[in-house]
């Protein structure tokens, strides 16, 4: 059975924008403030990692401290280790995420450790987190498939899913960072992982490399999963999986959900506005069918 509404938690403004030409700040304020109008109530805003590594992300403090912000709105914050949790804290993100995979290559390509490493990083930080009374989303890459090693294992997905939401996170994102999954083997994954952390604490995090992502995502809420994470405008990709295309388009996921009578919350039109005014600032067109339709 399909839930009756789904809450999406909107990645453009970090997953999007981290692998785009670089936008000017204002460019990025303008976008979350519209995602705000538009009546999303989750909000990626910032990603707290080294700007040598991601420069896309370096103003990420000032984003934080400049947005006007609604007050129902939860606006976060990638934080791979106590440091960028420091500045997370200082610009005031409402919440945090740590970001592990179910891939050891990946793992060392992305936050440059083992899971093994990382899960020994993240532990300091889910304390502070805890001690300031923050919550943190737990972040698992590569669920379906990484760029390196190929197949991933649905038990290496549960065991590290298992463990960042035994370590305190309130939420499981479960990332198929390169878009590779199908929808038999979205589901067999939900349902692996379900079968350690209650499926109201998972979310689907689908790239749409192969066009895949609406199928699985379908195919996934079946199962009892109601958070989607998506990217306005098709924002993006993944700086450390190359070819990986952005997160599904918000647009075509709150599309989606509306033709099935399942409420989001979101004005679609202002949506639709708030990724073709980003994509405009871009240069590029909307990766958004729906979006194109809308306004051709
Ligand atoms: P490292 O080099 O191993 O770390 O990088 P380090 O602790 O040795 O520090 C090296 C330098 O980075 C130092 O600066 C630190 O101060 C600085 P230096 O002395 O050389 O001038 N540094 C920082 N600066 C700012 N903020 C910080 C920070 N930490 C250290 N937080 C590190 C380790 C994790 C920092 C690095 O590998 C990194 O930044 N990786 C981030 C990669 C990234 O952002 N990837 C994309 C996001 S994940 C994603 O997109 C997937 C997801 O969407 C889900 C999915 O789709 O699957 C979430
Ligand atoms: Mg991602």
């Amino acid at each position: 059975m399909l839930p009756k509404q789904v809450s999406i938690f909107e990645v453009g403004a970090r997953d999007g924008l981290q692998n785009e030409k670089p936008v000017s700040t204002q460019d990025k304020i303008v976008l979350i403030q519209d995602l705000a109008k538009a009546g999303i109530k989750r909000i990626e805003a910032a990603s707290f990692v080294s700007p040598k590594w991601v420069p896309q992300m370096a103003d990420s403090g000032e984003v934080l401290r400049n947005i006007k912000r609604a007050v129902d709105v939860t606006y976060s914050a990638l934080t791979p280790n106590m440091k960028g949790l420091e500045l997370a804290l200082d610009a005031k993100a409402d919440e945090v995420a740590i970001f592990g995979a179910a891939s050891e290559s990946f793992s060392q390509r992305n936050i440059n450790c083992s899971i093994q490493e990382s899960i020994a990083r993240f532990e300091p930080l889910m304390e502070r987190a805890k001690a300031e009374n923050i919550r943190v989303r737990g972040y698992v890459s590569c669920v379906l498939g990484c760029p390196y090693e190929g197949e991933i294992d649905v038990s290496e997905v549960a065991r590290v899913s298992e463990i960042l939401y035994k370590m305190g996170c309130y939420e499981i994102s479960l990332g198929d960072t390169i878009g590779v999954g199908t929808p038999n083997n979205a589901r067999k994954m939900v349902q692996a992982v379900s079968q350690v952390v209650p499926v109201d604490k998972l979310a689907l995090h689908f790239h749409d490399t192969y066009g895949q992502a609406l199928a699985n995502i379908l195919a996934c809420l079946e199962t009892g999963v109601s958070v989607v994470d998506s990217s306005v405008a098709g924002l993006g990709g993944c700086p450390y999986a190359k070819g990986a295309s952005g997160n599904l388009a918000s647009e075509d996921l709150v599309y989606m959900l509306h033709g099935l009578g399942i409420d989001t919350g979101i004005d679609l039109s202002l949506l639709a506005q708030a990724g073709n005014t980003i994509s405009q600032a871009l240069g590029r067109q909307t990766g958004s069918k729906v979006a194109q339709a809308l306004t051709s």
